[in-house]
This record gives structure tokens, sequence and C-alpha cells, in this order.
């Protein structure tokens, strides 16, 4: 089903009394100003992802060329400190609000589901405002305007490898018990978080309908939660501006930017 208001009419009113979860990825957020990764603009087309999403890889960049690292650090965290909740962010809100929505499994990093207001947000990925420590686990919240100094101080010592790394220790001090406090969020070969994940197939035991908007599915084990919540019998309902890799098992898919499909299912 390819039309909002057949689907509206007809399938949506079915899930009035069930349970929905939502699973979200860079699709949603783009309305906001912020870059997906995939794709001809996303932000892998400019940055290598072995090299800049991957924990040896921010080694090497660190030490071969750091100004580069400065730069994708400035591109990635220059969107996500000026970015609002647009109207998909407030439309999951909402129909949380509502009663009808369980939970939103993120893989975002940028925290707009919580800035506009929902409450239950289970993310995958973790999270570009917080730190943890990587000896204790220690968690702690790296406020926006804490982080956009950081950034003013990178950019200021012009890629030179001895101020990166000054900067560095100062902002990502070592924690009492001696581990290194880094930004909270899953980098490729690194495990998720346990529980989170736990959480995610928890909501998706009994559920009815899973809303998929905005990611392509590339990316395991988040790409691998439709399936196992089509195995307990939820319907899967697709919102992107194209065919994903997930397209192929979801029951419904709406195709449009999902700030303008969601808000319609209200
Ligand atoms: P991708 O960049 O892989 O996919 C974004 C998806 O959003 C694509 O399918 C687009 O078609 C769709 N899209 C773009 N604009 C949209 C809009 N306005 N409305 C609806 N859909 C839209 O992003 P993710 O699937 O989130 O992981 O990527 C998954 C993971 O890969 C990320 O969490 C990140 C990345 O590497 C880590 O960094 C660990």
């Amino acid at each position: 089903m390819k039309n909002i208001a057949d689907f509206v009419a007809g399938p949506w009113q079915e899930f009035k009394n069930g349970r929905i979860v939502a699973l979200t990825g860079a699709g949603i957020s783009e309305e906001s100003g912020i870059s997906t990764f995939r794709g001809s603009d996303g932000l892998w087309a400019k940055y290598n992802p072995q090299l800049f999403a991957s924990p040896e890889g921010l080694l090497g960049v660190l030490r071969d060329e750091p100004g580069k690292m400065v730069g994708f650090l400035d591109e990635l965290y220059s969107a996500m400190l000026k970015a609002r909740p647009n109207r998909a962010h407030r439309a999951f809100c909402e129909l949380e609000k509502q009663g009808r929505l369980s939970s939103v499994i993120t893989q975002n990093i940028d925290n707009l589901h919580q800035d506009a207001g929902s409450q239950n947000v289970l993310e995958l990925h973790g999270n570009a405002f917080r730190l943890r420590c990587d000896g204790c686990g220690r968690l702690k919240t790296l406020e926006k305007e804490k982080m956009a100094g950081i950034i003013e101080e990178l950019k200021k010592t012009e890629g030179r490898r001895s101020g990166v790394l000054k900067v560095f220790s100062k902002f990502f001090p070592r924690c009492a018990c001696q581990g290194r406090l880094r930004i909270d969020v899953v980098l490729f070969g690194e495990l998720l978080d346990s529980r989170i994940l736990d959480e995610a197939y928890a909501e998706l035991d009994n559920c009815s309908l899973m809303i998929i908007a905005g990611t392509s599915g590339a990316v395991y084990p988040a790409a691998s939660l439709p399936y196992y919540a089509k195995e307990r019998g939820a319907r899967l309902l697709e919102i992107n501006t194209s065919p994903s890799s997930l397209s192929v098992i979801c029951d419904y898919q709406l195709m449009g930017r999902a700030g303008e499909v969601l808000p319609k299912l209200l």
C-alpha cells in the first residue's frame, strides 16, 4: 500500500488498540538538517567509515591526519548542535502521549527524539551528547554548550597533532577508576549495550505494528529487529523516501519524507 490516505483509513485503524514500536534511523533527522550516512550526500560519501567510524581507524586518523579528524568532528557536531526536532520526531512523541506508541528504538545519536519529548527511547548506537568511561562504564552528560566549546578549541589548533591531543586530554579526562572518558557512541566493530538490545527485543515481543522510519537497514544488529518482530507476528510499516534493504519484508510502505508522512497518522 503506497497511498497514505488509504493506509490511514484502512490498516492503521486495525492498530488502534495494538502496541506500536518504532525503529528510526538517520532519515528521521534529515529534515532537521543532519546528513544521513549513505547515499551520494551522506557522511560516508565524504569520510571513509572504515577510518572515521572504527576505533582503530580513528586512532590512525588522529596519528596521520589530525586536521581531518577536526574537520569530521566539526561537520558532524555543527549540524547536531544546530538541529531541532522536526515534525517526524514530534509525531512519534504525540503517538506516545496518545498511548499508541510504546517506544522508539533509534540508531540515531542526536538526542532529537528526547528533545521532542519522547520518554521511552532506546538508543542502540549511543548518544553523541554523553560520555562513558571505558573502564567502569560510568555515564556523564556532555552539555551542548561544552561540546560547542570543544569544537571551537579543536578548530583553533589548525589540525596540529599536539594541539588536538591537548584538547582531547583536557576535555576527556581520566575517570576516578583511571579509565578514559569517551563519547558514548558505538563505533564499527564494537558491541552494542546488551541491556538496551534486550530491552529492544522485549519491546518487540508483543508488538502488533513496527514502524520502520528513515533507515537503510544496512547495519546489524539494528536491521535484524524487524525480522525478529515479524517472526513474532508484528506487521511492518516502512516510511522512507526510497526503498531500503528492509522493504522486502515490510507489509506496508509509505514513500515520502518522514516529517510529511508521520503527522498524517495522528
Ligand atoms: P542511512 O544513511 O544508512 O539511511 C538513511 C535512510 O533514510 C535511507 O534509507 C534514506 O532513503 C532515508 N531517508 C532520507 N531522508 C529521509 C526522510 N526525510 N524521511 C524518510 N526517510 C529518509 O542511515 P541509518 O540507516 O540510520 O551507525 O544508518 C544506520 C547506521 O549506519 C547509523 O546508526 C550509523 C551508520 O554507520 C553507527 O555509526 C554505528
